[in-house]
């Protein structure tokens, strides 16, 4: 098999990127080792920054996404059992946020792949990536049980964090950088209405809670639990009872139960690799970087990523110059390093560490009061929240 770019993963990054290069009239064969259903309904984050929704729209990826997703002009902060809501375009000169499931950014991205772009392989697991150094990258993948190479002009590996295409960066020029963190995300999605209209985030001793939704009839909620929990070994009571005091107002706000229908542990991570290219290998989102999900970053950046490789590609192909794919690592990683200074923020802001001292605690909750008075404070947190500009 041979294209022009070799696409490892149909995550958001890889699906995305496909869309555009179909766009741009560049062809391109995307390699998927999970099966169609697994990559529809894994389900990740929720938040669409205002670049990803107008990305979306201009790659004619965003009809079902302006029908059902849920526009929203702010979020709702909680401490000491206060309320204070971030006002995003009052702030931001305009900017808001989309709730809308990757899962369904996946699926209006599969279906116009099948239905208009090129080939889409699923249950294709890419071995390895080789000659990135040289003008004829190729990758070994194994399909319906037997090995076939695809050479390409370029490889995009938007593979994730567990891929493999990072490894065909020598060693010698990467640069690894990465906190854990000692505690996780239990996640829910639940069949009852929301019982806020926007996303709520809590910073409480006993931990941080998230409310979140997907639809007006489903809820996506989270608590924050040690590293390491076992998502069975709470049972729903526990669950709802435990987000109910984290959640807990002086004004009485009511959370409302339902049954849970999906229920899983999430790590906590920071981590960026550097370079974010080699040669004729590019690297994006997950495969590059992971934030804490505290933020809802991690698909925004994976965006951020594909719309700058895509159009250094048509850069060239309309130019010969090749000065935004020479560019490209170092003006992903601008946009990275802001979104995991970000994104370690929030997460500092409002979790408790198990460690944690009297002093941190008053010191999250000094945070918290700065940024409920001061616009600039505030500020920073809507223009990080609705996002950095694709470049
Ligand atoms: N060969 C082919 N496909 C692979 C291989 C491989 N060797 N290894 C991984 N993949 C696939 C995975 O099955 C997955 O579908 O690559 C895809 C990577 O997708 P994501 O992990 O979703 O990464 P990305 O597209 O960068 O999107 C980042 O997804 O995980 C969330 O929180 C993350 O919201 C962020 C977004
Ligand atoms: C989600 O809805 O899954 C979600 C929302 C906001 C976050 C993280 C996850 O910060």
């Amino acid at each position: 098999m041979r294209t022009t770019v070799g696409i490892i993963g149909a995550g958001p990054a890889g699906l995305l990127l496909a869309r555009l290069l179909h766009n741009a009239g560049i062809d391109s064969v995307v390699l998927e080792a999970r099966d169609r259903a697994y990559v529809e309904h894994r389900q990740r984050a929720g938040i669409l920054e205002q670049g990803t929704v107008d990305v979306l729209r201009a790659a004619g990826a965003g009809e079902r996404m302006d029908r059902e997703g849920l526009r929203h002009d702010g979020i709702e902060l909680r401490y000491d059992r206060k309320r204070h809501r971030v006002d995003f375009p009052a702030l931001t000169g305009g900017r808001s946020v989309m709730v809308y499931a990757q899962t369904e950014v996946c699926k209006d991205l599969i279906a116009l792949q099948l239905k208009e772009g090129g080939p889409l392989l699923f249950e294709a697991e890419a071995l390895a990536v080789e000659g990135a150094d040289s003008d004829r990258p190729t990758v070994r993948f194994r399909h319906e049980g037997r090995e076939d190479v695809l050479e390409c002009d370029y490889v995009v590996g938007c593979d994730g964090f567990w891929g493999v295409a990072r490894k065909a960066v020598p060693e010698e020029l990467v640069r690894v950088f990465e906190r854990t963190y000692p505690f996780g995300w239990l996640g829910i999605l639940a069949d009852v209405p929301p019982s806020h209209d926007e996303l709520v985030y809590a910073r409480h001793d006993r931990g941080f809670a998230l409310l979140s939704m997907r639809s007006p009839s489903v809820s996506r909620l989270y608590l924050q639990v040690p590293e390491g929990a076992d998502a069975e070994s709470w049972s729903d009571d526990e669950i709802w009872d435990e987000l109910e005091r984290r959640f807990e107002t002086e004004d009485g706000w009511a959370l409302e139960r339902g049954p849970i229908t999906q229920k899983s542990v999430t790590p906590m991570r920071s981590y960026v690799h550097e370079p974010m290219r080699h040669g004729r290998l590019f690297l994006a989102g997950d495969a590059a970087h992971i934030v804490p999900p505290t933020g809802a970053k991690g698909l925004n950046l994976a965006v951020g990523d594909v719309v700058t490789f895509a159009r250094a590609l048509t850069h060239q192909r309309d130019t010969g110059s090749a000065e935004l794919l020479d560019a490209y690592s170092e003006t992903c990683l601008r946009r990275v390093w802001q979104a995991e200074r970000f994104s370690y923020d929030m997460t500092t802001l409002l979790h408790r560490s198990p460690d944690a001292t009297p002093f941190e605690d008053r010191l999250q909750i000094a945070r918290l009061e700065r940024i409920a008075t001061s616009a600039a404070a505030e500020t920073d947190l809507a223009e990080g929240y609705t996002g950095f500009p694709f470049q």
